[in-house]
């Protein structure tokens, strides 16, 4: 077996059958903010191709500030990091670069999120951005198989007319994305703030996603529940605090995308051993695998599934009833849904008719 993060403790016979399962079905990424896969080799060389002056000497003194506390703390070099990307080409490389790694961890849907404010503000028209992705959307449906919607992400630091006007730049390219979400420094920022810009996204008939309970405290799912009407919550962890929150999710079947590894590197856990997962998908919960920001936080979607399954010795059903949450929870129709979970059910039986 190859496994996605070597020199991992040992583990039983059964957690190790549960990795090797992990591995190789079929599952969908629903929480990857494309400029969170940006890796320092890519950022080097953007920059150099367009002339950007990086605050940092080498691609190994980058790495080495990737050393995070909390959110802001990786915010602030998520954001130095994404000052490289200037023109159409930069956005397709950075996607391109993505979809080959969603496809060896056998990521067969994904849906990206996107942050034009992070563009917009440094001149970079919304235009390049969204032209740029979708060009590497495409060529991945056509060359890997791989099938993509794109999620344009406001930025809750900055005011509620910023996001309105970034819609509005946003109107000529309404066909290009398929919905919007909530992201960036989530205290002090919460849901509410957004309420009528989300009322006009949904008029507009787009999906609306938003990142609640990650650092933020349990009402602020409730009022992303509420108030922007989010079909998903991204993060969402925080909903164990709070029973009538965790009933509410069940009963209405809330997709959570959870990112472990992210709150692992962001010090939401102290150690995966300790990481809700398990206790999210034992209450019932439609929670998710996904890697939120891959570059920054040590690994993509295998490496998120096999690093969750070893600290909390996940079992072979587990798995596959995350890799069925990713299709449940993924924004495609209802055949489209039906083919990949028959689809990742084959996968497991063949697995089992060759003793794996
Ligand atoms: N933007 C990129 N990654 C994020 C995260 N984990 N939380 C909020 N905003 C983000
Ligand atoms: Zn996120």
């Amino acid at each position: 077996m190859t496994l996605a993060t070597p020199h991992l403790p040992t583990v039983s016979a059964q957690t190790l059958a549960a990795v090797e399962l992990a591995l190789r079905i079929p599952k969908a990424e629903l929480h990857i903010h494309i400029e969170g896969s940006l890796e320092p080799e890519l950022i080097f060389a953007l920059a150099q191709r367009n002339g950007v002056a990086l605050p940092y000497p080498s691609v190994e003194a980058l790495r080495t500030a990737y050393a995070f506390t909390d959110l802001q703390s990786f915010l602030d070099i998520y954001y130095a990091g994404a000052s490289v990307l200037l023109h159409e080409a930069d956005f397709f490389d950075m996607a391109w670069a993505y979809f080959l790694r969603a496809q060896a961890d056998h990521v067969v849907h994904t849906e990206i999120f996107f942050d034009p404010q992070t563009h917009t503000a440094r001149g970079v028209p919304m235009g390049a951005v969204i032209s740029g992705l979708q060009r590497a959307c495409e060529q991945a449906r056509v060359q890997l198989g791989i099938s993509s919607h794109l999620i344009l992400c406001f930025l809750r630091h900055l005011s509620e007319e910023d996001a309105i006007a970034t819609l509005e730049a946003a109107l000529p390219h309404m066909g290009s994305f398929i919905g919007v979400g909530l992201d960036s420094s989530e205290v002090g920022h919460p849901p509410e703030k957004f309420d009528r810009v989300f009322a006009r996204c949904r008029e507009l008939g787009l999906r609306v996603v938003a990142h609640a309970g990650e650092e933020g405290p349990p009402d602020y799912i409730w009022q992303a529940l509420d108030g922007l009407k989010a079909e998903r919550i991204d993060h969402g962890v925080r909903c164990l605090e709070d029973p009538a929150l965790v009933a509410r999710l069940a009963a209405d079947r809330v997709p959570l995308t959870v990112c472990p590894l992210s709150n692992l590197k962001l010090c939401v856990v102290r150690d995966l051993a300790e990481h809700p997962m398990k206790r999210l998908l034992d209450a019932g919960l439609c929670a998710t695998v996904n890697s939120d920001d891959p570059a920054y936080f040590g690994g993509y979607m295998n490496a998120n599934f096999e690093q969750t399954v070893r600290g909390l010795n996940l079992t072979q059903d587990d798995v596959i009833q995350l890799a069925r949450n990713s299709f449940e929870a993924s924004f495609v129709n209802d055949e489209q849904r039906q083919k990949w979970i028959e689809n990742l059910e084959r996968t497991v039986q063949l697995g089992k008719a060759l003793g794996a």
